[in-house]
């Protein structure tokens, strides 16, 4: 969904360990910008993906707005859905882009988010899993599940919601993706068949026209 990266400058929101900055560097890009929330994170992000054309900051993306300087592309993994005030984030985004520029960004689907209890998946009387329980959908805000540690807080929204938080933002949404496992996988795999239930991601790229 990226295309080319080559000459480019690009920001990648909740970077974490930088994995993918470094990527985006051998792919190209004449600068990376990664900010991550996680003091941690940017310090391992520093120890294993450092390159001279990638820079670490530790900030929340809800400061993006402080950064003094536009990008050809923001990218952000999985971490979006962190982010409270979202409509005012992708305002934020808009402004950093150069006309033209892109937003790529991946999220956990609102089929995921959504319910409160976390997501669960009921098994059949022969033990294998028969369907996903949603419940929810339509209650948006905040969530707070486990993930490597308690409370760990996020926030649900409606498809209908994300996709109006980029059109009032002045975007025009070029692609959109829910992956699912390919039938490949699932024969190596079978525990993979449950994911074609619901997609876990969605990955969204935008235009600044
Ligand atoms: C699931 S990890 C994804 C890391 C990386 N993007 C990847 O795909 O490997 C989410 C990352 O978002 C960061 N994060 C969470 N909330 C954030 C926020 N408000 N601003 C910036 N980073 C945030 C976390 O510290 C973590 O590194």
């Amino acid at each position: 969904m990226l295309g080319s990266v080559a000459g480019k400058r690009l920001l990648d929101l909740g970077c974490g360990y930088g994995e993918n900055c470094r990527c985006f560097s051998q792919m190209g890009c004449i600068r990376v910008v990664g900010i991550d929330i996680s003091q941690r994170m940017l310090e391992i992000a520093q120890a294993e993906n450092r390159a001279p054309n990638i820079q670490y900051m530790n900030m929340p993306m809800e400061n993006v707005s402080s950064i003094d300087e536009c990008f050809d592309i923001v990218v952000s993994s999985l971490a979006m859905h962190y982010v409270q005030n979202y409509d005012l984030l992708l305002k934020d985004l808009y402004a950093l882009l150069n006309p033209g520029g892109i937003l790529v960004f991946s999220q956990e689907h609102p089929l995921t988010t959504a319910p409160l209890a976390g997501a669960k998946w009921i098994k059949g009387a022969d033990g294998k899993v028969d369907h996903y329980r949603l419940t929810d959908y339509s209650r948006t805000g905040k969530r707070t599940v486990s993930w490597m540690v308690d409370g760990v807080i996020k926030y649900h929204r409606t498809f209908s919601e994300l996709i109006n938080g980029l059109i009032n933002a002045g975007f025009v949404i070029s692609e959109m993706e829910e992956p699912v496992p390919s039938a490949e996988t699932i024969q190596r795999l079978p525990q993979y068949m449950k994911d074609l239930h619901k997609p876990n991601f969605l990955i969204i790229k935008a235009k600044k026209p």
